[in-house]
């Protein structure tokens, strides 16, 4: 009897394993089985690991404690940022802005010098030589961290195959230094900026009625201005938001892992580097203001001083002012110097 139930056995699993041979076949072939059920839905897949919150991690013996991190989910969204999105936004904006300009100035064309009437060849002086100083200090270091800049991101994909990947690469070590140490006289750059122009670059009523009026390079007129114009208040205070955000990001990101973890470190360059194309497509509006774009407008920042005309017309309630305080300084001087 018992044998006879060990046999019956014996039979059932055979059949058993019989009927589940072609099934498991058809199970590698499309993942299910023939119930429908994925029969490895518990197992733990590679596409399930990357989707885990906030993340896998183990255990090392060495120092850095952060090696021990396997997965980390917000590295993917910050991958997918870094080499699809970033490149898009930063093309967009740099190459929008250009495509901005030219097509303003071939319609606007260069904004000419008025006739400067009786006031022709004489100058007023509208930058002294530490503002100036200042100022282009800022401007060179602005230019070379924008470049080194711009190679993270374009560098592996337009230069490369141009040069070639030793050329490329030495390059890129040189805009990297470059990019780290140019930060610094950059940032004392903002710095003074910030002191020495504050002063004239608080917003006021009369910049709304400058901003009403077109500002000038709409309209054909000329709306009154004292030192700095809305237009130009808005450069300084793009500069000095966009510099100290740049600043502190980018000191951020010198010193890994100081202040913050991988997580925040992501976060840093995401702001880092979106705040540093919308900063770079600012400044080449300022540039083209500064240079081809409106005439007699350079030489406030080459020689320091402007047409007295161009002033006028420009900066009217400031020349006023500068007037009225030469004019009060020459009646002190006549009045304490008697005349003999
Ligand atoms: C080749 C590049 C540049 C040129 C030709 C240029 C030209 C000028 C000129 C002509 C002015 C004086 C405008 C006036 O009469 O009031 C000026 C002012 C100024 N520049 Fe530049 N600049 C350049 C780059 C930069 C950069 C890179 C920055 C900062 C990152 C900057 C920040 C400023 C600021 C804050 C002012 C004062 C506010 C204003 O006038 O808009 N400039 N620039």
């Amino acid at each position: 009897m018992r044998r006879g139930m060990t046999l019956f056995r014996t039979i059932v699993v055979a059949t058993a394993l019989a009927a589940a041979v072609p099934a498991m076949a058809q199970q590698t072939r499309d993942g299910l089985n023939p119930t429908g059920q994925n029969p490895t839905a518990d197992s733990v897949t590679e596409e399930f690991l990357f989707k885990q919150e906030p993340k896998i991690g183990g255990r090392v013996s060495i120092p850095d404690g952060k090696s021990a991190n396997l997965i980390q989910p917000q590295g993917r969204e910050y991958q997918a940022f870094r080499e699809g999105w970033l490149p898009w936004i930063g093309g967009i904006a740099v190459l929008g802005i250009l495509g901005l300009l030219t097509a303003f100035f071939l319609l606007r064309g260069r904004i000419a010098l008025d006739d400067p009437g009786p006031d022709t060849g004489k100058k007023i002086l509208r930058f002294n030589s530490f503002e100036r100083f200042a100022h282009w200090m800022t401007a060179t270091c602005f230019i070379i961290l924008s470049l080194s800049g711009l190679n993270y991101i374009f560098g592996k994909r337009l230069l490369m195959p141009l040069i070639g990947p030793e050329a490329f690469g030495t390059l890129s070590q040189w805009a990297k230094y470059s990019h780290l140490y140019l930060a610094w006289p950059f940032m004392l750059g903002i710095a003074i900026m910030l002191i020495v122009w504050l002063k004239d670059n608080i917003p006021e009523k009369l910049d709304w009625e400058w901003i009403k009026a077109g500002g000038g390079l709409i309209g054909r007129g000329h709306p009154h201005a004292k030192r700095f114009n809305a237009g130009q208040k808005v450069v300084f205070w793009m500069v000095v938001g966009f510099g100290a955000a740049m600043s502190v990001t980018g000191v951020v990101m010198m010193f890994p892992f100081a202040v913050t973890d991988i997580n925040g470190m992501q976060v840093t360059q995401v702001i880092h580097s979106l705040i540093g194309v919308v900063f770079i497509a600012g400044i080449l509006a300022h540039i083209y203001i500064g240079s081809i774009g409106m005439e007699g407008a350079y030489d406030a920042m080459g020689s320091g001083k402007v047409d007295l005309g161009w002033a006028k017309s420009h900066h009217d309630l400031w020349v006023e002012e500068q007037q009225a305080k030469n004019a009060s300084v020459a009646q002190l001087g006549t009045r304490q110097v008697p005349a003999e």
